[in-house]
């Protein structure tokens, strides 16, 4: 098969952002315990985070990081979590039927991000069983510098500088029946509209992200959105989305392969319907602010199977319990690559993303307690898209490719890419073949008068597309340097294997 991209400088969608490289990290099972902080383990530093962990992080080149979740935080006391450790209450997390010490909290977090490279803190207010004062004495106790009752206390408990945080999630799923507090549109609206003003008195720079759906196919999806945001336009900057993909099990016990390959169509759908969403609300309210979307959950995720089961009874609310420890292959790696390639391509609507979570929940970086951390082979995609796509322009994808048929979304492109311009001139590609069977040999046309003298690229794929790394075979998927790439009057020409993603550096 041939596939091909026109890299025209003349058409830009627009910017990428920093935040689209942001990922999440919740109180989950081992997300926090076990995988940033760890007392005790032989690379922990003073205040128990793991340094192997931090150095993967910075590889990984996440940027904004939301905190602290999830459903979690729609039953979290933020107060429990900062001041002297020992003074700290165990509380039961009814979103993960486990018990959470809060011996890692709101300073840990910022505190943690900034070892970890100074990177920004999203923080998430509870919603579910808590409201607006709740949410106004956190947002004084994080950003007012001083003489308050809430910013004195923080800087009592050791923080003499606010913590500055500036971009906030009204809540999390609010459109989800599992969510603790599950709210209908209409009230949930109410609430983030009056939550939003009440923070805009405290600051009214903030930027604010409110809840979307928690995934296109909620029964709720479109109205929930229109309702949440003729409430709140003017009020907020973000409304969020949420997708997990993995391949459905067939009747014949096989997985639908072919269709997962292709959530990048989904999430494309996804996009673009919320965009209608908000550009139909805008007109209505004749307002001339702009609300773009925080993609803020995406990623494979084996949801329903065996590890996201949660624990059970009244007596049994384990600490950090193994949780949504998904062990992810080389396909799972394409299509994380793939939806990453779909969020650039949307650069002009999804301003900011988040990759759940980062550490050993639905995760890019695997720890063991006691033992070492490791990049499982989703990691790749996101770090090599993440250092050669930052600070460049998105272009307009204009792609030929050849089609094949899926259970789920019918004929769809077998080739997904996107081009980079980086401001030194030189352009990346990322691109995937989504074909189980065909090798596809995908040419870039180079803008005009662009003369490169050098291309690398780099290629995830194994024979196996199940194969995966594992505590006991750490580094198994890799990517490689595709030697096929060449160079030929103004364009690029490179092999891409079935099942595959890869990245094309030129300058
Ligand atoms: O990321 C795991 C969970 O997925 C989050 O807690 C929740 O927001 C979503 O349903």
């Amino acid at each position: 098969a041939h596939a091909r991209l026109v890299v025209d400088d003349e058409f830009k969608v627009g910017p990428v952002h920093d935040r689209v490289f942001g990922s999440f990290v919740e109180h989950l099972g081992r997300c926090v315990y076990t995988g940033i902080y760890e007392p005790g383990h032989p690379t922990a530093d003073e205040e128990g985070f793991r340094q192997d962990v931090i150095d993967l992080v910075k590889e990984l080149g996440a940027t904004t990081i939301r905190y602290p979740g999830g459903n979690f935080v729609s039953g979290y006391n933020w107060e429990d979590g900062v001041g002297p450790k020992q003074d700290r209450p165990r509380c039961l997390d009814l979103a993960w039927h486990s018990t959470e010490t809060n011996q890692f909290g709101l300073h840990e977090m910022a505190s943690w991000l900034h070892k970890a490279g100074g990177n920004e803190l999203m923080e998430a207010v509870n919603l579910g069983t808590r409201g607006l004062a709740e949410a106004l004495d956190l947002l004084e106790y994080a950003n007012i510098p001083e003489g308050t009752a809430r910013s004195d206390e923080r800087i009592r408990n050791g923080a003499k500088d606010p913590f500055n945080i500036r971009m906030w999630c009204l809540g999390n799923e609010m459109d989800g029946p599992w969510q603790t507090g599950h709210k209908n549109a209409e009230d949930y609206g109410k609430l983030a509209a009056s939550v939003a003003a009440g923070m805009r008195m405290i600051d009214p720079d903030l930027e604010l992200v409110v809840c979307g759906s928690s995934s296109h196919t909620m029964n709720t999806f479109g109205k929930w959105e229109e309702t949440v945001l003729e409430q709140t336009f003017d009020k907020v900057n973000f409304v969020s989305a949420h997708a997990y993909y993995f391949p459905q099990i067939l009747p014949d016990g096989s997985r639908d392969m072919a269709s997962f390959l292709a959530s990048g169509v989904d999430m494309d759908g996804f996009i673009k319907d919320v965009g209608s969403a908000i550009d139909a609300t805008k007109s209505r309210l004749k307002s001339d602010h702009n609300v773009y979307i925080s993609f803020d959950e995406w990623n494979v995720w084996y949801m329903g199977e065996e590890p996201s089961r949660n624990p059970e009874g009244i007596g049994n609310w384990p600490v950090a319990p193994r949780l949504l420890e998904d062990i992810y292959s080389a396909a799972d790696a394409v299509v994380v690559g793939d939806l990453l390639i779909t969020l650039l391509q949307n650069a002009d609507r999804v301003h900011a993303a988040s990759l759940a979570q980062l550490v050993n929940v639905i995760a890019p970086i695997m720890t063991e307690p006691n033992g070492p951390a490791w990049r499982q082979t989703t990691f790749y995609p996101f770090s090599l898209t993440a250092d050669w796509a930052k600070g460049g322009s998105v272009l307009e994808p204009k792609i030929e490719s050849p089609q094949y048929h899926t259970e789920r979304y019918g004929d769809v492109a077998s080739t997904n890419a996107v081009a980079v311009r980086g401001t030194d001139g030189s352009v990346s590609v990322f691109v995937t073949n989504r074909s189980l069977d065909d090798e596809c040999a995908f040419d870039i046309k180079l803008p005009e008068g662009f003369t490169p003298h050098e291309i690398e690229a780099r290629t995830l794929h194994d024979d196996d597309i199940f194969a995966a790394n594992t505590l006991h075979d750490q580094n198994r998927v890799e990517p490689y340097t595709n030697d096929s790439a060449s160079m030929h009057d103004g364009s690029v020409s490179v092999v891409l294997p079935p099942v595959s993603w890869t990245a094309i550096h030129i300058r």
